[in-house]
């Protein structure tokens, strides 16, 4: 979700009124996907790297989130999403913590979709800890695969994305999920994140349903596979 700043200063506003204006763009695709079937939905909505941003900047980003899962939560439960996080939790504020923890315990239950947020996150640093806890647990080489190395990931359980957006024009991944989307689809918009609407959303699945997935084999390949085993590698499955 990128570009809130951009917006705001073109308008001669303070860099928080973008990420003010960005809850609404959050709701759209919340909305849109949930529309489209979508099952996980993982929004990168502050990166480890994001405390070095000015202190007021980060106190209005973490008293936004706060106050937005408070008014959010009624919403969220009457449309079956179910909450949770990823990334460094203790870091984060402790009212922060109090607030997404009522959260995650409200939705439990649901399964329609799953609004996973990536806050405090950093790709490498999730990879790290994920080895240390393999270390010291005592894990032989042998056992170690990629699939175990998944499950010791905060996204444990949680499929590989299918489908990668990133707004506001910037063509780089910023240390986001880099082991989960070794096979997603990328989709760069020049859209500043709160101007991302619903519309943006589809036209985004759009595009990732007229993409050819190989998985590494050739097209010949894919198009000659029976029936079944070539939709599997259409985009037009779960996300
Ligand atoms: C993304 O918008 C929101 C967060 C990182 C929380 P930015 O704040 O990065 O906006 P730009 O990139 O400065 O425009
Ligand atoms: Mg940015």
């Amino acid at each position: 979700m990128d570009g809130n700043g951009r917006w705001a200063q073109s308008q001669g506003r303070e860099r928080i009124f973008g990420h003010l204006n960005g809850v609404e763009a959050v709701r759209a695709s919340l909305k849109a996907a949930t529309a489209c079937g979508v099952k996980y939905l993982t929004l990168y909505a502050f990166s480890t790297e994001n405390w070095n941003r000015p202190k007021d900047e980060v106190e209005a980003l973490m008293t936004l989130l706060v106050h937005t899962i408070m008014s959010e939560l009624d919403e969220l439960d009457k449309n079956e999403v179910r909450l949770s996080t990823i990334g460094d939790f203790d870091s984060l504020p402790e009212n922060c913590k109090v607030e997404l923890r009522k959260g995650m315990e409200r939705t439990a239950h649901h399964s329609r979709i799953n609004l996973i947020l990536a806050l405090s996150y950093s790709s490498r640093r999730e990879i790290t800890e994920a080895v240390r806890k393999m270390v010291s647990e005592n894990i032989s080489p042998e056992k170690i695969s990629p699939d175990l190395i998944s499950q010791y990931l905060g996204t444990a359980g949680i499929p590989d994305p299918g489908l990668l957006i990133r707004t506001s024009g910037e063509i780089r991944i910023s240390n986001f999920l880099l082991w989960q989307i070794a096979y997603a689809e990328l989709y760069f918009t020049e859209t500043l994140w709160p101007d991302f609407g619903e519309e943006d959303f589809f036209a985004a699945i759009l595009d990732y349903q007229n993409r050819e997935r190989r998985f590494g084999l050739t097209s010949a390949q894919i198009s000659s596979s029976e029936p079944s085993s070539h939709e599997k590698t259409k985009s037009g499955g779960a996300l």
